[in-house]
C-alpha cells in the first residue's frame, strides 16, 4: 500500500469535515490512514486517489462512504457510562419536571451519537424505573437513538450484547430489563427494546427536524470530534428542540463557555447539564 502524502491527507480531512463535521487533526493522521487503507484492501483498491473518486461516485459511492465512515469514527461506549448524569436525571431533574408538568402524558428523550445503543438503553432503563418509582401519570415514554454509523445502529437495534458487558448494568436493572442468551450474550428485553427507536442521523452542526419537542437530550462523547464553531451550532440547535423544563445533558468537561438565552446550568460539578426555561 502507498503512503499518504500531506495533500492527499488534506483532501480526506476536508471531505470528512464537509460531510460529517468530524475534525481529524494532524495528530490523528495514522487513525485516518489506517481506516482508509483497511477499507481499500477490503474493496481491492491500491491507489488513494482512485478510491477517493470511488467514494464520490453517485449511489455506489454513497454505500461505500457509509461503510468507510463507520471505520473512521470512534464507537467506544458502555452501559451506564456516566453514572452522575444518569443519577441526576432520575433523582433531580425528573421529579422536578413531573411536579411542574403533572399532566405530562408522554416523555421523549434523544440519545445523540448513540453508537451501539448502550447509552440509549441505559437512559430507557433509568427513565422507566424512575417513572414507576415516582408513580408518574406519564402514559408513554420513548428514546430516539441516532448515529452516523449504520453498522453501530444495527447492533443497537438487535439489543444483543456480549456477556462481559452484563456487569456494567446495576443489578436491580439487569433483573428488570435484561435476559441471558446462551452462555456468551445477553439481550435487552422486548418491552424495553420497544421503547428505543434507532435511526441514522448525520450531524454537521445541525439537527434533523423533530416531529415534536423533546423532554431530554443526552449528548456525550460526540461533540469532542467536532470543530468549535460546529459544536456551538449543534448545541444551539439541540437547545431549540427542548420543551420548556426539558434538559440537555452533555459530557462533563466536553464544552467550555457554552451559553444560550433559554438555558440555565443545573446539576453539580460532576455533570454538565442545562435546563430550558422558556
Ligand atoms: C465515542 S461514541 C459515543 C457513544 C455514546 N454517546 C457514549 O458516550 O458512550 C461517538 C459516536 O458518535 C458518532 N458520530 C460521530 N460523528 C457523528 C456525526 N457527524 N453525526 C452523527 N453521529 C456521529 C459515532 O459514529 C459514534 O458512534
Amino acid at each position: 500500500m502507498p503512503s499518504m502524502g500531506d495533500e492527499e491527507f488534506s483532501r480526506w480531512v476536508d471531505l470528512l469535515d464537509r460531510r460529517t463535521g468530524v475534525v481529524v487533526p494532524p495528530g490523528r493522521k495514522t487513525f485516518l490512514v489506517t481506516g482508509v487503507r483497511t477499507r481499500m484492501r477490503e474493496t481491492g483498491y491500491d491507489n488513494f486517489e482512485r478510491y477517493f473518486n470511488e467514494v464520490l461516485n453517485g449511489a455506489r459511492g454513497a454505500i461505500e462512504w457509509s461503510t468507510l465512515v463507520d471505520r473512521l469514527t470512534v464507537h467506544e461506549t458502555r452501559f451506564f457510562r456516566h453514572q452522575p448524569s444518569l443519577q441526576m436525571i432520575a433523582g433531580e431533574w425528573l421529579p422536578g419536571f413531573l411536579k411542574e408538568h403533572p399532566d405530562n402524558q408522554a416523555m421523549h428523550a434523544w440519545s445523540v451519537g448513540c453508537s451501539t445503543g448502550e447509552e440509549a438503553y441505559s437512559l430507557a432503563m433509568v427513565l422507566d424505573s424512575a417513572l414507576r418509582q415516582l408513580g408518574a401519570n406519564c402514559a408513554y415514554f420513548g428514546v430516539t437513538a441516532t448515529d452516523i454509523s449504520n453498522a453501530a445502529l444495527a447492533i443497537g437495534r438487535s439489543g444483543l450484547y456480549p456477556r462481559e458487558r452484563w456487569v456494567e448494568i446495576p443489578e436491580d436493572l439487569q433483573k428488570a430489563y435484561c435476559e441471558l442468551v446462551g452462555s456468551d450474550s445477553f439481550a435487552i428485553n422486548e418491552t424495553l427494546r420497544k421503547r428505543v427507536g434507532f435511526r441514522p442521523v448525520q450531524h454537521h452542526g445541525c439537527c434533523p427536524r423533530a416531529a415534536q419537542k423533546l423532554d431530554l437530550i443526552y449528548c456525550q462523547n460526540v461533540l469532542i470530534y467536532f470543530a468549535r464553531d460546529r459544536r456551538k451550532q449543534l448545541l444551539s440547535a439541540l437547545a431549540d428542540l427542548l420543551k420548556p423544563g426539558g434538559m440537555l445533558v452533555l459530557g462533563a468537561g466536553e464544552v467550555i463557555g457554552f451559553t444560550h438565552p433559554s438555558l440555565t446550568r443545573i446539576g453539580n460539578r460532576q455533570t454538565l447539564a442545562f435546563r430550558r426555561s422558556g
